[in-house]
Formats: C-alpha cells, sequence, structure tokens
C-alpha cells in the first residue's frame, strides 16, 4: 500500500476592498511606476472590519471543501499557517475549527511566515502517511495589513491580505499526490525580516521591518537550492515541471530563480501583480487561481516554493 497525501479541493479568499498603487502613491512618497517596476505589484487587499484570518481562511476553507465534495465534518486535522493570528491564542486554527462547526478534531497553528503553508503542507502530509489523520485543511491565511508601519514605503506597498486553503486526503494511489517536502531554517538572519514587538518582549503587536535588499539576495540563492533539492528527492528534472508555483513576493525573486533553474517563465504562476505579498497565504492563493482557470490538471507535475523570515524557505514537489 502506497499512502499518500492527495490534494481533492482548493480555495481561496480575499477582502473586499482592493487597494491599488495610485491610491498608495497618493499616502505615501512612492509610485505606481516604481512599484512596478521593482515588485511587479499592481495591487493588493486589505481586510476590513469584521475581516480577520480565521475569517479569511474559513471562507477559503468552506470553498476547498465545496470543490472536493466534503463536509466539514469529515475533516480531522486543521493545520493552519500565519504569522499574523485574530489572537495570541487560542489559535486561529481552533476558530476555524469552530466557524465551520467541527466539533472533534487535531487543529493548531504553525508559524514559519512566508514559508508558513509549506510548513503546513509539509506537516501535514506526514500527519496523513503516519495515520494520525485522514483528511485535513491546510490554510495560509494572513492580514499583514495590520503589522505594516503606513509610513513606510520601504514595507507598506509590498504585502496584502489574504487566505488559501487545501483538503488533503490520504489516499492509497501511486498516481497522484504529494512526492516529496523539504525545509529549512536559518535563525541567524532573524534581524533581516521581523516585527519589531511581541508578547513576551514589548507587549505590543508590533511593525513589520525589512531589509529588502538582503532578503531579496538570500530568496534567489534559497529558493534555486531547495527546489533543486525536493526535485532530485521526487526523482524529477526541470524539464518534468508542469507548473511552478512560488511565493509572490517580488517577481524579480521570481523570474530571477526560475531562470536559475532553467525553467520556463510560461510555467510559473504569477500572482503577485493582484495579491502582493500575502506572506503564507500566497502559494495557496496562487494555486487557487492556476486550478480555477484551468491551467493546473490533475496529474500535473507541480512544484510549490516560498521564502520568508527566520529565514525559512521550503518546497514541495506533487503529481497534482
Ligand atoms: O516574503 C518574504 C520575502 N520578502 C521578499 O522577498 C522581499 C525581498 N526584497 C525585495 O523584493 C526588494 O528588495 C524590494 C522590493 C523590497 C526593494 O527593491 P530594491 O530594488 O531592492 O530597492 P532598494 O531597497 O535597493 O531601494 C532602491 C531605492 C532606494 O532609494 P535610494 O537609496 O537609491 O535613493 C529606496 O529608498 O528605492 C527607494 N524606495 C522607494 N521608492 C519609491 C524604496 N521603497 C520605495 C517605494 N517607492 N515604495
Amino acid at each position: 500500500m502506497t499512502l499518500r497525501s492527495v490534494i481533492a479541493g482548493v480555495g481561496s479568499a480575499l477582502p473586499k476592498r482592493r487597494l491599488d498603487n495610485a491610491e498608495l502613491a497618493a499616502q505615501v512618497d512612492t509610485s505606481d511606476e516604481w512599484i512596478v517596476e521593482r515588485t511587479g505589484i499592481r495591487t493588493r487587499y486589505i481586510a476590513g472590519e469584521g475581516e480577520t484570518t480565521a475569517t479569511l481562511a474559513t471562507e477559503a476553507c468552506r470553498k476547498a471543501l465545496a470543490e472536493a465534495g466534503m463536509d466539514a465534518t469529515e475533516v480531522d486535522l486543521i493545520v493552519l499557517a500565519t504569522a499574523t493570528p485574530d489572537q495570541t491564542f487560542p489559535s486561529s486554527a481552533t476558530k476555524v475549527q469552530a466557524l465551520l462547526g467541527i466539533r472533534d478534531c487535531i487543529a493548531f497553528d504553525v508559524h514559519a511566515v512566508c514559508t508558513g503553508f509549506l510548513y503546513a503542507l509539509s506537516v501535514a502530509d506526514a500527519m496523513l502517511r503516519g495515520g494520525n489523520a485522514r483528511t485535513a485543511l491546510v490554510i495560509g491565511a494572513e492580514t499583514f495589513s495590520r503589522i505594516l508601519d503606513w509610513e513606510d514605503r520601504t514595507t507598506c506597498v509590498l504585502f496584502g491580505d489574504g487566505a488559501g486553503a487545501v483538503v488533503l486526503r490520504a489516499e492509497d494511489t501511486e498516481d497522484r499526490g504529494i512526492l516529496a517536502t523539504r525545509l529549512h531554517a536559518d535563525g541567524r538572519h532573524g534581524d533581516m525580516l521581523y516585527v519589531d514587538g511581541g508578547p513576551s518582549t514589548t507587549g505590543t503587536v508590533g511593525k513589520l521591518r525589512m531589509k529588502g535588499r538582503e532578503v531579496f539576495r538570500h530568496a534567489v540563492v534559497n529558493l534555486a537550492d531547495v527546489l533543486g533539492e525536493v526535485l532530485e528527492a521526487s526523482g524529477l528534472t526541470p524539464d518534468d515541471v508542469d507548473w511552478v508555483v512560488p511565493h509572490q513576493a517580488n517577481a524579480r525573486i521570481i523570474d530571477a530563480t526560475a531562470r536559475k533553474l532553467g525553467l520556463s517563465p510560461e510555467r510559473v504562476v504569477l500572482t503577485v501583480d493582484r495579491h502582493a505579498n500575502t506572506s503564507a497565504a500566497s502559494v495557496p492563493l496562487a494555486l487557487d487561481v492556476a486550478v480555477k482557470d484551468g491551467r493546473i490538471k490533475h496529474g500535473d507535475v507541480v512544484v510549490l516554493e516560498a521564502m520568508g523570515g527566520g529565514f525559512t524557505w521550503g518546497a514541495a514537489a506533487m503529481r497534482f
């Protein structure tokens, strides 16, 4: 028997309010031209009153469950990746559980910032293959707008809010499912991308701070390396890959990483223009876009990658 974790459904959710570069340029010293040229970002979505990480996550889960043709009561594991939980505790995963009306299941948050979804997927995959659960909701959900310094043009133009979720099911199959995941962290770089507050230090939530140029440099190297690792672990070459779904931080990072591996740009899913960087939500949001518009189909070889604060970085390869 080959027990594999298969994606049975994908869903996503965005806040109602869309904020474009021109509106931002009226608030801080920036321009549409600078943002597009340096990042590829044109718009982002910003959570409003009543919209939180958990409510966006729940909406994404409902859509993923509907696509899988499943009821929430069948879920026995929820792993939610976020760096912007509704509260310090309880976990946002248990909030989603309650909102979905699930009485009893395993539910916890995973915190690896922009790499969070890859960490969550890897943990859920191991738990499903280990027999701890049969059906998981794996979620990336964030409301970074609430930890941005809206007067700091070097960061506030880059991020947005949203959520993406997949239903992951343990199936006895050789044809589909996650083939390999690879995760990394190097805490020596904690001061390159961080939040200057927290419950155990300042007692405040804090704001995001980033040394963008240094993060950029590390991102291209780390992402190309981990993509190479996950392909090798799956017995694949870059030519076997149908779709790359990268973390959507910057179109230039995505291009440079694909070029380093010899992956053609037509096979890379790009959504940073419309969503900006939604941290842990960016990979499942982009995956949902490419599944819904018909690009990613069952049987395709899909690789996911992300890199973020910590530093953390990781990748996953699957036959969708
Ligand atoms: O998700 C986690 C991973 N995060 C990332 O991957 C982000 C990685 N970093 C990046 O994407 C890029 O480094 C940025 C988009 C953040 C910045 O692009 P850059 O090409 O590295 O620009 P820079 O930081 O070198 O800044 C160039 C210039 C500076 O002016 P001077 O010093 O050359 O006069 C900045 O002050 O651009 C200026 N600048 C801006 N100008 C207009 C910085 N932000 C802005 C802005 N509008 N929003």
